[in-house]
């Protein structure tokens, strides 16, 4: 198996790992042994847990003598609840180490190639770790907004009606969404009208942690969203407190208030559009107060992906980079 391919092998591993890893990063690793055959697979566990590495070196047992680690991410060199993975590569006496992404606050390539590895960086994009790396860069969990809407851009019907806009397939791939993420978030208005779960169905065992953002104090003690967590706080400063309790990520499933509040302070990293083939013609748009007044304003977005389940398709867009960046006014 050449590199190339056991890269692409170590990120699928970690990409089955979304969501059970934070506040650690969804690492994938592949060991090859002298030979370049395929020896060990691993990805990182829930936290505590051991790291990707040393997954796949247990697996190679005596087969990574000699052999190459691919890893997604640049390995640890610290000692955290498990130890570095520098140290366990250094002991199973691998001969080189790839990584795609750089760790730049606990990368361990220095250590490696002071120690004799053969250490390369083959810069490629790992999109599990996307969410992970930006919430180190920019000191703040990534936000995926999420909405479905008809045609005409509407989310809910006149009279305040929004189940279903979509179709069975869309609404399954939103419970994959959410099941690779660490919290859902939701305004009190959503909750009032809809009165939803937010849970991922089918149980995969472990449920991301439901927010809601509520100022007013007006969330149901009997609402389906419990066990909660109810914030009071602006988006910036509840995305702060959900940092605290360790969350990378986040899909921000609405409604169209907060979503608006959300994009106005340029909090929005991620959007992704279930647009169905249906027209309300009346009724509240997908986005509400987005500070956007003028056609110059308008919040430009580069289209990442297109997708179709069933009858509605899935668009996936990311900020331009203009667009990222609160203005001084929105980041007070
Ligand atoms: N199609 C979809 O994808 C979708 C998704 C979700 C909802 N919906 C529909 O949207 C409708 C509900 O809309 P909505 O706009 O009322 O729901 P929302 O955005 O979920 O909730 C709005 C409320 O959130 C609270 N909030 C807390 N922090 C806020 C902040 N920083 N900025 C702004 N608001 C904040 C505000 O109440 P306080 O001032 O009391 O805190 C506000 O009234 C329903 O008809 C629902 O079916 C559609």
């Amino acid at each position: 198996m050449d590199e190339a391919e056991a890269l692409q092998r170590a990120v699928a591993a970690s990409r089955a790992v979304l969501g059970t890893t934070s506040p650690n990063p969804p690492v994938g690793a592949v060991v090859l042994d002298a030979a370049g055959a395929l020896a060990g697979t691993g990805a990182t566990h829930p936290p505590g847990g051991p790291h990707a590495e040393v997954v796949a070196l247990a697996e190679a047992g005596e087969r990574a003598r000699g052999g190459t680690a691919v890893v997604t991410l640049e390995p640890c060199d610290h000692t955290g609840r498990t130890g570095p993975c520098t140290q366990a590569l250094l002991a199973a006496g691998v001969a080189r180490v790839v990584y795609a992404q750089p760790d730049a606050a606990r990368g361990g390539a220095a250590t490696l190639r002071a120690a004799g590895v053969d250490v390369a960086h083959r810069p490629v994009p790992v999109a599990p770790l996307e969410p992970w790396l930006h919430a180190q860069r920019t000191g703040r969990p990534h936000v995926t907004w999420k909405y479905a809407a008809t045609l005409d851009g509407r989310s809910a019907a006149a009279d305040g009606t929004s189940r279903w806009i979509t179709g069975e397939p869309a609404r399954a791939d939103v419970h994959r969404l959410r099941a690779e993420v660490d919290a859902v978030v939701v305004g009190v208005g959503t909750v009032l009208a809809d009165d939803p779960e937010l849970t991922v169905r089918p149980d995969p065992g472990r449920q991301p942690l439901r927010v809601v953002l509520d100022r007013s104090g007006r969330t149901p003690a009997d609402a389906r969203v419990h066990p909660a967590l109810v914030l009071a706080d602006a988006p910036a400063a509840a995305l702060a407190a959900l940092q605290e309790r360790g969350v990378v990520s986040v899909l921000l499933e609405g409604g169209p208030t907060l979503a608006g509040a959300f994009v106005r302070a340029g909090l929005v990293d991620r959007v992704v559009g279930y647009v169905a083939p249906a027209l309300l013609g009346d009724g509240p748009a997908a986005l509400q107060g987005a500070g956007v007044g003028t056609i110059a304003q308008a919040r430009r977005l580069r289209l990442v992906d297109v997708a179709r389940f069933g009858d509605d398709v899935r668009l996936v867009l990311e900020p331009t980079p203009t667009t990222t960046r609160p203005t001084h006014q929105e980041a007070r």
